[in-house]
């Protein structure tokens, strides 16, 4: 794009580069544009837009918020900041935070590990609610990262109205930026963090628990939640397996479509599908927050159903023990959680027979436990 241009052009030439998913240069080009123009709205517009298709959701609403400010009626600007808000927070952080079974593991944990003296490093922040609970439970202070903008923004000022302001300090980092005496003055007596979805490891916590406990906890340090166990059973769902694969609809072969969802896996409450359980619970792993977890890469389980049947997945639960008394039980048919359960469904279903046992392939990734039958390989 030529700076000669007039402005008409150039905002249809940065429209076509946004159109054509070339993002990164129109930010390039507005960017450029601003600094001759500064405040320009239909610059900041085109800015946000290409921002927010970017993941860069903290730019995209710095673009956006003035532009609101100027003009709090612009229906087209407050339904760009909605989209980027709820990018932000997703529905779940809402249940999360209403998830009493979780907030009171947390809390009971908190109450019977913090002391006077204690340093409490959190990794996320969110709305600032465990946070607040350690400042409660009595803490020294209570230091927590937040890697996403908005959500850090609301934190402090929910913190400040909740008065605990000098007691919490937010960092504007991942928990992997954090560095001592920088941000957190010495190493802390107690690390925090609620990184956890419906397959346990999906936000990465074991890497960020890992790495905070090396270099930002005291040796003797206590991380809270203290350790966690992953189930699973054998599940026969016709209905589940639907949610995930495809056949023949209207007379057409669809089938080839399941090539595009590889070992899928997804959230959802066990007891609202019609199934059947094909195996008592097993165990899948358990693992210890307070010391470092090899991960398995590869493993063996095996697992004799009780009734005979068609295995279409496995579903998943968990317990996580926040210290020794307290827990959070995602298991079907117990107290409901947020979390709900997680569900892997197989790409071939298996018949299994009462009292025969199935081998199964147990794969750790950094996101989540896969089981696959072993003659699917
Ligand atoms: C599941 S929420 C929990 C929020 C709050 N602690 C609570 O329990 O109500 C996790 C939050 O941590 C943030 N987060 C996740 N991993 C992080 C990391 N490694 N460093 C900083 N923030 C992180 C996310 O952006 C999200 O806001």
């Amino acid at each position: 794009v030529s700076p000669q241009t007039t402005k008409k052009g150039f905002i249809d030439s940065v429209a076509l580069l946004i159109r054509a998913g070339r993002y990164s240069e129109a930010v390039k080009e507005l960017t450029r544009a601003l600094e001759l123009a500064p405040g320009d709205s239909d610059l900041l517009w085109h800015r946000s837009v290409a921002l927010a298709q970017l993941g860069d959701l903290d730019g995209a609403l710095a673009d956006l918020y003035p532009l609101l400010r100027a003009e709090p009626k612009n229906l087209e600007v407050r339904n760009q900041i909605r989209y980027v808000h709820r990018k932000v927070v997703p529905e779940w952080h809402f249940d999360m935070m209403h998830d009493t079974e979780r907030n009171q593991a947390f809390e009971g944990a908190l109450k019977s590990r913090v002391t006077p003296d204690s340093i409490v490093l959190e990794i996320g922040t969110g709305s600032g609610l465990l946070a607040m609970m350690a400042a409660r439970a009595g803490a020294r202070h209570v230091f927590t990262c937040e890697r996403t903008g908005p959500v850090r923004n609301a934190a402090i000022e929910i913190i400040r109205r909740n008065g605990l302001a000098d007691k919490i300090t937010v960092l504007p980092l991942w928990s992997t930026e954090v560095q001592i005496p920088r941000d957190l003055p010495e190493k802390a007596d107690i690390l925090l963090g609620e990184l956890f979805g419906p397959a346990l490891l999906e936000e990465q916590a074991l890497y960020f628990f890992d790495d905070a406990r090396r270099r930002l906890l005291k040796p003797n340090g206590t991380v809270i939640p203290l350790r966690a166990a992953v189930y699973g059973a054998m599940i026969e769902s016709a209905a589940i397996q639907q949610r995930s694969s495809v056949g023949i609809v209207s007379g057409f072969d669809l089938s080839l479509f399941n090539g595009l969802r590889d070992d899928p896996g997804m959230q959802l409450l066990l007891e609202q599908y019609p199934h059947r359980i094909l195996s008592k619970p097993f165990l899948l792993r358990e693992i210890s927050f307070q010391e470092v977890s090899e991960p398995i890469r590869e493993g063996e389980v095996r697992v004799a159903a009780i009734e005979s049947g068609v295995c279409h997945g496995i579903v998943q639960w968990f317990e996580l023990f926040t210290d020794e008394t307290h827990l959070v039980n995602t298991a079907p048919m117990k107290a409901r959680t947020h979390w709900d359960q997680y569900v892997q469904i197989f790409q071939r279903p298996v018949t299994v027979q009462k009292g025969k046992e199935i081998s199964f392939v147990l794969r750790q990734f950094s996101d989540r436990f896969s089981l696959t039958p072993r003659m699917e390989g």
